[in-house]
């Protein structure tokens, strides 16, 4: 038998100090968007792979309707409440992403009698890499287990998804929950948002692995932010539509539709669309790439991912430059960009696994040398989606 990872472990111990004897225990992965940034609410494709990291969820029923919830990162906040009193938009912080995992999946298949759960993430929270997400789909298939419905993963995922549009607020696209759901070992997910496509692309893992560099620095306004973001696309899609017949989404803006029109549109929305149209032509190219093993022009597509999101989405911060240029000028880096929907959080750099030391060592000085901050780095490989784990 496999031996308990140290979260596991800490999960389970927490859970019987306040409970006694769980009944189930989960984990769902967080992740990291390679390719297709800000691409799932404009329709286009994303590359995301699952991490090994994640959320773990143990769990017993109660018999009183009660919601007794805790997390280990928030260990002096007990959440107690009836059940049947959730309701969306009313809470905030951490626990509304769990509340709105259990509503929506018990709005879909029946209230639980009352639960006990204790959460552990061994993720970093606010940190681009969706530590929210994560704890939406594991509140998501623990319900489903719970109740012994047969649940199959695309109902899952939207209501999963549903718990972050509905409960807690966020006009976020399907990226998330998908890219946990159907992550797997050795592949980046090609996923067309709009055809509802999906790709498992190979990533050799003796060629590239999956560096996490943390800026040090959490989001800010992540939410707000993020939302304008949104608001700004539709904004610029609607300007698009009254000049381009039948269009339905910014994917589907061509160059020659752009170059005709983008001077309607207020100079900032312009970039905006065109950061889309770019993303889309690297997400093919880095995809194409990707089929046939080509790691170094799939890296060569996240470095321009991210000056894109720098200069025309104006998504990323001087501190995630700053690691961005620290990583992709270390040998064996094939590429770099910002993780998440950007304002602070994490990079995600793809890197030859033999320059893991040196790679980390250059990276922390270079980083520390240009901001006086310390980064740090954390190595993955692309990991499968959440499950029931043993007792
Ligand atoms: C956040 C959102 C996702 C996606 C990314 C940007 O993570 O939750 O839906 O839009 O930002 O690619």
């Amino acid at each position: 038998m496999p031996t308990k990872s140290h979260s596991l472990t800490f999960c389970l111990e927490r859970f019987r100090a306040l409970h006694g004897e769980p009944s189930h225990v989960f984990f769902a992965p967080g992740r990291a968007n390679l390719l297709g940034a800000h691409m799932d609410y404009n329709g286009g494709s994303v590359m995301p792979v699952a991490l090994s990291r994640g959320t773990y969820a143990a769990a017993s029923l109660r018999n009183d309707g009660m919601l007794h919830l805790q997390s280990s990162q928030f260990p002096g906040e007990t959440v107690v409440l009836p059940l049947h009193q959730l309701r969306p938009k009313r809470t905030r912080g951490w626990s509304a992403y769990v509340e709105g995992g259990l509503w929506t999946a018990m709005q879909r298949w029946g209230t639980l009698p009352g639960l006990n759960l204790v959460l552990h993430a061994d993720l970093p929270m606010a940190k681009g890499l969706s530590s929210s997400a994560s704890v939406e789909c594991v509140a998501v298939l623990l319900v489903s287990r719970l109740l012994g419905v047969l649940a199959n993963t695309e109902e899952m995922i939207h209501l999963a998804h549903a718990a972050e549009t509905q409960y807690v607020g966020v006009r976020c696209g399907i990226l998330d929950q998908t890219a946990i759901f159907l992550g797997r070992a050795n592949s980046v997910l090609l996923f067309d948002c709009l055809e509802l496509t999906r790709e498992h692309v190979p990533l050799d893992s003796t060629q590239a692995c999956i560096g996490i560099l943390d800026t040090g620095v959490a989001r800010e306004l992540a939410s707000s932010a993020f939302n304008q973001r949104v608001a700004e696309c539709t904004r610029a899609l609607t300007i698009f539509q009254e000049h381009v017949p039948g269009l339905t989404c910014l994917r589907d803006v061509r160059a020659e539709d752009f170059a005709a029109h983008a001077d309607r549109l207020p100079p900032a929305l312009a970039r905006r669309a065109k950061h889309v149209l770019g993303e889309v032509a690297r997400t093919q190219e880095g995809a194409d790439a990707l089929r046939r093993g080509d790691i170094a022009t799939f890296g060569r597509c996240m470095t321009a991912a991210h000056a894109s999101l720098k200069d025309l989405f104006e998504v990323s911060t001087p501190e995630l430059d700053a690691m961005v240029d620290a990583a992709v000028g270390v040998d064996g880096c094939y590429g770099a960009r910002l993780t998440g929907a950007g304002f602070g959080g994490c990079v995600a750099a793809l890197v030859h696994p033999a320059a893991q030391a040196t790679f980390s060592a250059q990276v922390s000085a270079a980083y520390c040398q240009a901001t006086g901050r310390q980064a740090v780095v954390q190595w993955f490989a692309p990991a499968s989606g959440p499950k029931q784990l043993e007792l």
